[in-house]
């Protein structure tokens, strides 16, 4: 695998959501990704920025243009150093919220990218990569 590009966007209040997401669109469209998958992609960010802003206590997104067997993608992380997740199971389960969300987002995104990971603990901050293939 080749970065051919990378960076990283401040997610720290509700208006960096917006920013996530305005270069998530540009840094996609610029490697071609086609606008259905780009669209998929864009609406990932605004769950996983918010989570990061709303439960994170703000963190980063940090983004990767990479090269695979011939294949161009968008790989985004998704950082914080907050409370971390205690059951991830839980976490990844539809409808179930901490707050007074709809439990949505975590899933949500899950089933718009094509690569999905969590990696997250109490006390240890969370983690999510996402990766959408052009
Ligand atoms: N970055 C994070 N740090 C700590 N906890 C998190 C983080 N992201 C998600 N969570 C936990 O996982 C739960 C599920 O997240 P998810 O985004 O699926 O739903 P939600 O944010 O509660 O509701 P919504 O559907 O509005 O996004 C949250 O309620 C929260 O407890
Ligand atoms: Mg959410």
């Amino acid at each position: 695998m080749t970065t051919r590009q990378s960076g990283s966007q401040p997610v720290r209040i509700e208006q960096d959501v917006v920013l996530a997401r305005q270069l998530a669109r540009k840094v996609a469209s610029d490697c071609g990704m086609r606008l259905v998958d780009l669209t998929k992609l864009v609406t990932a960010v605004s769950e996983l920025a918010r989570n990061t802003v709303v439960y994170g206590g703000g963190g980063d997104m940090d983004w990767e243009v990479i090269e695979e067997a011939g294949r161009v993608g968008l790989r985004l992380v998704f950082r914080d150093e907050g409370p971390g997740i205690a059951d991830v199971k839980l976490a990844l389960t539809d409808g179930w919220t901490s707050g007074g969300g709809l439990g949505l987002g975590l899933t949500g995104a899950r089933r718009l990218v094509d690569e999905f990971e969590l990696d997250t603990a109490p006390g240890q901050g969370t983690r999510v990569t996402i990766t959408r293939w052009t």
